[in-house]
């Protein structure tokens, strides 16, 4: 695994965009990287982003691990490919709701009590004010990838669109930010050593609804299924070859026990 000395480069300050504290982030010659903050959030990501390889989705950010030095530390992390043009901006979910609706988006849905409606809503919106098509698509399958990889993380800041600054065009931005996902977060919800069936239960998904299967079948229901993975047994193995030597033998183990219990659940998203 690479090595690289961030001493010198600049934090980028994102403190307002994430629900679990800061990761600390900086973008050095068009690369973004993430240092580990709860636990093995960069394990996930690039295990997530190697595995959405073998499936029917070509839009997501791909994840390399990568150890870090910073004010005196070796930490684990990620690095991913600047996204975004010159000419382009990130426009949140968040953002486009106080833009558009003088509202926080989570406030802005306490007025659809059915998750149904509430997820509706947030596709017509969306395709209102960025005139892109296929939203419901679009947020189908990131809710398809989040259950599976049980991803608790997706709020409205974890949700955006790009803005062309010349043309005011939207397009769809690659899915992001895999971090807490498969109990990544080891010091404050889900401790190493307790029982993961447990852990799954106290998982509370986002951002519609705390129930990963109730959205789900919300969103299936409206929008259709979209999500086809192709990963073998193998294939998991193998993603770990990497980024293993890195985290603890523990880490490894749970991360592969929750990616060979969710396969077996969700087989249907497997294509035969
Ligand atoms: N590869 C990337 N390309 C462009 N912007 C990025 C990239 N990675 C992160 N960012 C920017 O940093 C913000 C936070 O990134 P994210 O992965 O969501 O980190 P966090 O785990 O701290 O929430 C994003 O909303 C985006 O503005
Ligand atoms: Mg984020």
């Amino acid at each position: 695994m690479k090595t690289i000395d961030l001493n010198t480069a600049s934090l980028i300050d994102t403190k307002a965009t994430s629900s679990k504290g800061n990761q600390l982030k900086w973008l050095v010659r068009n690369n973004w990287y993430k240092a580990d903050h709860m636990g093995y959030e960069g394990l996930c990501e690039v295990i997530v982003s190697k595995l959405l390889g073998k499936s029917n989705i070509g839009n997501f950010v791909n994840y390399e691990p990568i150890r870090i030095l910073f004010d005196g530390r070796e930490m684990n992390g990620c690095y991913s490919k600047n996204f975004r043009q010159k000419n382009e901006s990130l426009v949140t979910l968040e953002h486009l709701s106080k833009q558009w609706l003088a509202n926080s988006f989570a406030k802005e849905l306490t007025r659809y009590p059915d998750v149904k409606d509430k997820i509706q809503h947030t596709v017509d919106f969306v395709e209102k004010v960025t005139k892109l098509e296929n939203v419901g698509a679009y947020l189908t399958t990131m809710l398809e990838l989040d259950v599976f990889f049980l991803n608790e993380d997706r709020h409205t800041n974890n949700i955006a669109f790009i803005l062309n600054d010349d043309t005011g065009e939207y397009r769809f931005c690659p899915y992001f930010d895999f971090g807490l996902s498969l109990l990544a977060d080891t010091t404050e919800d889900y401790p190493m050593g307790e029982d993961i069936y447990q852990l799954i239960n106290k998982i509370q998904a986002k951002p519609f609804e705390r129930d990963f299967d109730v959205q789900l079948d919300a969103a299936q229901d409206l929008y259709g299924n979209h999500l086809e993975l192709h990963f073998t047994n193998q294939d998991i193995e193998q993603a770990f070859d990497e980024i293993g030597e890195h985290y603890s033998d523990e880490i490894i183990a749970r991360a592969k026990e929750l990616l060979y219990h969710q396969k077996h659940k969700y087989q249907y998203m497997f294509v035969k």
